[in-house]
């Protein structure tokens, strides 16, 4: 039995040391659990925040067998509606975050939250809300308008953490609206090029950081395309030689100005490719760099389009706002969902309203 890697990270064997799943349990946002396998992959316990709590249980010197909870709940791989109903149930009557999905021979092959359960409740409590939000918004809105199969993009994907998340959120957003999602993530697989000029954020950005491990996040992915070159050249051909869904909700993550002109001259192309407004999110508009970066890209870009326009034009976020008081190196995230932006496609042919009177209220 191979256990699919996407959840190879949560596994621990009987004799792996507790530590290990305290780790398991503490990093992972989504599934905070560990599953503890037998040598024939077979799960026999599960370790979760109550099995390493350090005020109950001293686990330096356990493994995981010795401490793991072998009474536990899990739920029987089926199809995807049992699934989803059996878990709702489930979690309805216990407070627990994470349930294991095992086969018939209690061979784990997924691992299902509490937020994919009730997702629209509490999205906004996950990583990367501003994709879940993001994407959520603008699948509404083509499903209103009538769109079958949208994508969806990330642009500058470095370990992939991001791209991850966009594609979790893909897979529960797509099942709760009634429409297809493609994902897609561009990169140049090396990290950052060297800054052409000041444009670039020189100041901030180093040549090489954030190179990215291509065959391991391939390993971690389940569908979503990766499109590995620089940015300038692939935004280039990508509409014409892939053909995408309508494009909905983008990522601009790429730091430096050039390649966001590039990814924003690719939004001028025919209206075929877009939902009438799609919604994106930029990553690097943090008030300082409004004469560089993608601030001065987006400007640009409004100068010279006429019917296609980026809205707010102006809105970013101040940095030095966002550390604490008293510690100067804590770094609270600013609010992410107020860089997402709207691209206004005047001519694109569903642009115009479908709501029939004043009182069917719908913004999207
Ligand atoms: C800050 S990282 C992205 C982080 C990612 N969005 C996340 O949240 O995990 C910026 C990425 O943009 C990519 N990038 C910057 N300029 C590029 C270009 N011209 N072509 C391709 N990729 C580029 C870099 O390789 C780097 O991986």
């Amino acid at each position: 039995m191979k256990i699919p890697t996407q959840i190879s990270g949560n596994i621990v064997y009987l004799d792996t040391p507790a530590v290990f799943a305290f780790y398991i349990v503490k990093t992972n946002a989504h599934y905070p659990l560990a599953l503890v396998c037998n040598e024939d992959d077979v799960c026999i316990g599960v370790i979760g925040s109550y099995e390493v709590d350090p005020d109950r249980i001293n686990i330096s010197t356990l493994t995981c067998g010795e401490i793991c909870n072998r009474e536990f709940t899990f739920l029987k791989d089926k199809d995807e509606d049992s699934l989803y109903r059996d878990a709702r149930n489930i979690f309805a009557e216990k407070a627990i975050r994470t349930l294991p999905v095992l086969n018939e021979h209690r061979n784990p092959v997924g691992l299902f939250g509490r937020w994919q359960a009730f997702f629209l409740e509490n999205y906004k409590t996950l990583p990367y809300f501003n994709y879940a939000h993001g994407l959520l918004c603008s699948a509404k809105q083509a499903k209103e308008k009538g769109y079958e199969r949208i994508s969806t993009i990330e642009f500058g994907v470095a370990s992939g953490r991001g791209l991850i998340n966009l594609e979790r959120y893909a897979k529960e957003i797509s099942r709760l609206i009634g429409i297809g999602i493609d994902v897609y993530g561009f990169d140049s697989g090396g990290g950052l090029f060297a800054p052409s000029d000041y444009r670039d954020c020189p100041q901030i950005w180093i040549e090489g950081e954030y190179k990215m491990d291509i065959a391991a996040l391939k390993e971690k992915l389940y569908n979503a395309n990766l499109i590995i070159g620089d940015i300038c050249e692939t935004t280039k051909t990508f509409l014409e030689k892939y053909n995408p869904a309508p494009i909905a909700f983008i990522s601009i993550d790429v730091d430096h100005y050039k390649p966001c002109v590039a990814i924003l001259d690719m939004l001028l192309g025919d209206d075929k490719y877009f939902i009438p407004m799609p919604l994106i999110y930029f990553d690097d508009i943090p008030d300082q760099v409004q004469f560089q970066g993608e601030y001065l890209a987006i400007k640009e870009f409004n100068a010279k389009s006429e019917f296609i326009k980026i809205s707010p034009e102006y809105s970013g976020f101040n940095t030095l706002f966002y550390h604490s008081e008293n510690d100067m190196s804590v770094w609270k995230q600013p609010n992410v969902v107020s860089r997402i932006k709207y691209l206004h496609r005047f001519k694109h042919p569903k642009y115009a309203s479908t709501r029939k009177t004043k009182n069917n209220i719908s913004i999207f």
